[in-house]
């Protein structure tokens, strides 16, 4: 398929709450196609349908960029069953490009979603991968990665916030 634009914090759309997929039919093939190629071309470890645009609770996770044995996952209509621990680590976001910050996340997780067929899979997950799974799970819920840091970390991003809103 496609490279598609990837949204920029400023756009209202990443606020907005995604939708569950009803039918594993070719649109849905085509979508997870796009945000295949959008994201390799990104060369990003994540990538949720909602940064291309699409309201459907569908994301992609490629770990390949930091493991080579990694391939590119499916995750449709997941849910976050179990999550234990708690980690802190560096992240960015393909919608706020050249912005990283210390984000804590559970540091282990149990997820559950349907693959590119509808057949449901479950998984349970640590490190990067959980990290990951649990960022583009809050891109469905129109929540970012910036939720997550203290009012002081906030304010001294301010600046660089508005620049990117400003320029999407
Ligand atoms: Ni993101």
């Amino acid at each position: 398929m496609a490279e598609r634009p990837i949204v920029i914090f400023g756009d209202p759309v990443l606020r907005e709450v995604s939708q569950p997929v009803e039918e594993f039919n070719q649109e849905v093939k085509d979508l997870v196609s796009d945000l295949t190629d959008t994201l390799k071309k990104a060369r990003g470890l994540g990538l949720s349908a909602v940064q291309i645009g699409v309201l459907k609770r569908v994301f992609i996770v490629d770990l390949s960029a930091v493991d080579i044995t990694a391939k590119p996952q499916v995750f449709i209509n997941p849910e976050i069953i179990e999550s234990d621990g708690e980690t802190e680590y560096e992240e960015g976001c393909l919608s706020f490009p050249g912005i990283y910050q210390k984000i804590t996340r559970a540091s282990k997780i149990r997820v559950r979603a349907l693959d590119l067929t509808g057949q449901p899979f479950e998984l349970e997950v640590e490190g990067l991968a959980a990290r990951a799974i649990q960022h583009e799970y809050d891109h469905l819920e129109g929540k970012l990665f910036i939720d997550y840091l203290s009012p002081l970390a906030k304010t001294m991003l301010k600046g660089r916030l508005k620049k990117l809103s400003v320029a999407s």
